[in-house]
């Protein structure tokens, strides 16, 4: 059959609250035009993130009722180590209560001062706990990955050359550690090749600079990779995910994407010291080793999430909602990022609202007006997410300008979605109207979670 539907029955459901457009311009200026700040119920389509806003399945409802919630040796805790273990390879297995906090511990025993962190695009929270320590965050995406219209199949890719410079330039010794972020959210959700890894892999190893894993979605780069890198298509996911990892010498995970669940994450590595350094300061802000951030039994729910992830009905069924979103929005002709990624439609607002200049931010217009025009509630990544000011006091943008459609996992169906595309349609149809906006308030890190927007008078 050539209609892909959703590999599963609901069983419980949740009402969404419609409200009136007059009702949203109201709620958009007391949350001063940022989606972080509007109340979730006044949200009819959610779109903010896949993260943590996955359904979960009635196996891991039932793990729920099953976790040990002993304080040390809990038998949850030695069931998700078996899983991630099985899964990854790594030796030390450290939960976390969601990836940023892996992150932090990472980075913390790893960075600081002098230190610099290569990433093909680091994630916003990696970049701000990198930079947090002290150290410097470098993104090197392939020029490839720079283009959102261009159609190439791992457009997420590290830029190899430019990494083997970066490590000349820089000194070894300055640089505790690499990460390859799977697949890239912050570059278009975009996929990384087997064949890049390994080639980051060996040029590190010449080094002897470890190579982590940002593996928040590595089922989703797994699939893709047996769907596009040749020699591939024959093997399963899982053991597409475990050479991933082969290649690895750890990884940070937020359970909250790829493990199915509402929290959690995990940090996994093979050197002996450096776990043991991980585990003092896990002890000291998470909690004990074998619980780390997490109760017994969310445990649970992230060794039967990982286990889910793995089947190729959901994951056919997953990528291909995702595409089927991207088809019908090209085919208006909104400019998107090509190829659509795994978790995520991201809107090329440069294009989108060409009048509106960078430092005005045309990706919140659009965020802003998608929320006023059908309750969708996206985010902007670009200028307000990643935008940084020079000595001078001027606004340095990021290259790409783009707003995030993610889709959470087995929760909308193919109605909201085509709800989604005839919303984004009007928007763009009425784009010359959009209006640009000025930061009134902001944070020193991690802005676009709590800045205060005032709407200009033009664009
Ligand atoms: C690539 C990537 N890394 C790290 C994180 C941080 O994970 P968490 O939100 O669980 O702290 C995210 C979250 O969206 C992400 O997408």
């Amino acid at each position: 059959m050539k209609t892909i539907i959703e590999p599963f029955k609901i069983k419980s459901v949740e009402p969404i609250r419609f409200t009136s457009r007059t009702e949203r311009e109201r709620i958009l200026r007391t949350a001063f035009y940022n989606p972080f700040l509007i109340h979730a119920d006044d949200v009819l389509i959610d779109l903010l993130t896949d993260s943590g806003t996955a359904a979960m399945s009635a196996k891991q409802w039932a793990g729920m009722m099953d976790g040990d919630e002993a304080y040390a040796g809990s038998r949850s805790f030695f069931r998700f180590e078996k899983v991630v273990r099985e899964l990854t390879g790594f030796k030390h297995i450290i939960p976390t209560h969601q990836g940023r906090a892996a992150e932090k511990i990472l980075f913390t025993i790893t960075g600081g001062k002098g230190k610099s962190i290569p990433n093909n695009t680091h994630f916003d929270t990696t970049r701000a706990n990198v930079e947090f320590s002290g150290a410097e965050a470098i993104d090197l995406p392939t020029e490839e990955g720079r283009q959102p219209d261009l159609i190439a199949d791992f457009k997420g890719n590290i830029d190899l050359q430019a990494l083997k410079s970066f490590i000349e330039r820089t000194g070894a010794e300055n640089i505790p550690l690499c990460m390859i972020t799977i697949t890239n959210n912050s570059g278009g959700g975009q996929p990384v090749s087997m064949a890049n890894i390994r080639s980051a892999k060996s040029i590190l190893q010449a080094y002897n600079v470890p190579l982590f894993l940002d593996a928040c979605r590595f089922a989703e780069n797994a699939y893709f990779i047996k769907k596009r890198e040749p020699g591939y298509a024959d093997k399963s996911v899982r053991e597409i995910a475990r050479e991933m990892f082969s290649y690895a010498d750890g990884c940070t995970m937020s359970a909250k994407k790829d493990a199915l669940v509402n929290m959690g994450g995990f940090l996994s590595m093979n050197d002996d010291e450096l776990a043991a350094k991980a585990r003092t300061l896990l002890i000291v802000t998470e909690g004990f080793t074998t619980y780390g951030g997490l109760a017994g039994r969310d445990l649970e729910a992230i060794a039967q999430g990982l286990d889910e992830i793995l089947d190729e009905n959901y994951l056919t069924y997953r990528l291909r909602s995702v595409e089927y979103l991207g088809e019908k929005l090209v085919s208006g002709g909104v400019p998107i990022v090509q190829p659509p990624g795994g978790h995520a439609i991201y809107l090329d607002a440069k294009r989108f609202a060409a009048h509106i200049p960078p430092m005005h931010y045309p990706g919140q217009a659009i965020v802003c007006e998608l929320y006023r025009v059908g309750g969708i509630r996206a985010v902007e990544i670009g200028s307000v997410m990643f935008g940084k000011y020079d000595p001078a006091g001027k606004l340095v943008s990021p290259p790409m300008e783009l707003v995030r459609l993610a889709i959470p996992r087995r929760v909308y169906t193919q109605s909201h979605i085509d709800y989604v595309i005839e919303v984004v349609h009007e928007v763009y149809a009425n784009r010359e109207e959009l209006r640009g906006f000025r930061i009134i308030e902001e944070a020193p890190v991690l802005r676009h979670f709590t800045a205060k927007f005032e709407m200009l008078e033009t664009a």
